[in-house]
C-alpha cells in the first residue's frame, strides 16, 4: 500500500515567490506525492511567511541571530522538523549554509534551488541578486537556474535538473533575476520537488 504523502518543509528566508510557485503547484493538483506541511524562515518580517499562512501552512521562525551558534540554530530546525514530522526539505531562497553535520542527516532529501547554471556563479558567496550581477559582469550570454540535491559542498550536491535563460542587452540584475525566475526557477523548482516526493513515497 502507498505510503502517506511526503511531508515537505520549505526553508525560506526573503520574499518566496519559489514557495508560492510551490504552493500554486500544489493547489492545482500538481503535488499529488508531496504535502507542504511546513514553511522554516530564517527571517521574521521575511515575506514568504505571509504567502505560507495565506496558504494555510504552518510556519516556524528560526533566526540566527538569535540562537548564537550554528549549532544550536540546526538544534533548533531540527526540532521543528521532527515535531512535525518532516521527510524532505526544499531550499527556496534560504540564506544560510547548512553544516555537513545537517546535510548528512538528509541525503537526497534536501532540494535547492540556484539561480544560475551550476558549476557558474555559485558556491559561497553568490545568493541572491549578486548571481546575476556576477553573471552580467562576467559577460556571459545564457544563464539560467539549477535545481539540485544538497550535500556539504555549498551548491556541489547533484543536479536534478536545469534550464538555460537568454541574457538580453540592457539586462539589469533585477531585470535577469526576474526572467530567470520565470522562466526557469518557477517551472523547474516545483516540479523537481513533485519528482523527489514520489520517489520517497514509494520507498
Ligand atoms: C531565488 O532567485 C533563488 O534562486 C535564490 O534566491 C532567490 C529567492 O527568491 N537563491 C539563491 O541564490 C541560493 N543560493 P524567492 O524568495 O522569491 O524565492
Amino acid at each position: 500500500m502507498l505510503k502517506e504523502r511526503t511531508k515537505i518543509a520549505v526553508f525560506v528566508s526573503g520574499g518566496g515567490t519559489n514557495l508560492q510557485a510551490i504552493l500554486d503547484a500544489a493547489a492545482a493538483g500538481n503535488l499529488p506525492d508531496g504535502e507542504i506541511a511546513l514553511v522554516l524562515s530564517s527571517k521574521a518580517d521575511a515575506y514568504a511567511l505571509e504567502r505560507a499562512k495565506n496558504a494555510g501552512v504552518k510556519t516556524a521562525v528560526v533566526s540566527k541571530k538569535e540562537c548564537g551558534s550554528q549549532e544550536s540554530f540546526e538544534a533548533k530546525i531540527l526540532a521543528e522538523l521532527e515535531k512535525n514530522g518532516i521527510e524532505m526539505i526544499v531550499l527556496a531562497g534560504f540564506m544560510s549554509i547548512l553544516s555537513a553535520d545537517f546535510t548528512g542527516r538528509f541525503p537526497r532529501r534536501i532540494l535547492n534551488v540556484h539561480p544560475s547554471l551550476i558549476p557558474a556563479f555559485c558556491g559561497k558567496g553568490f545568493y541572491g541578486l549578486r548571481v546575476h550581477e556576477a553573471a552580467l559582469e562576467y559577460g556571459v550570454k545564457v544563464s539560467g537556474a539549477t535545481v539540485h540535491f544538497v550535500n556539504e559542498i555549498p551548491d556541489g550536491g547533484e543536479i536534478i535538473a536545469q534550464k538555460a535563460v537568454d541574457i538580453l542587452p540592457g539586462d539589469t540584475p533585477e531585470i535577469l533575476q526576474k526572467r530567470i525566475m520565470e522562466q526557469a526557477e518557477w517551472i523547474l523548482l516545483p516540479a523537481a520537488v513533485q519528482t523527489v516526493a514520489k520517489e520517497l513515497r514509494e520507498r
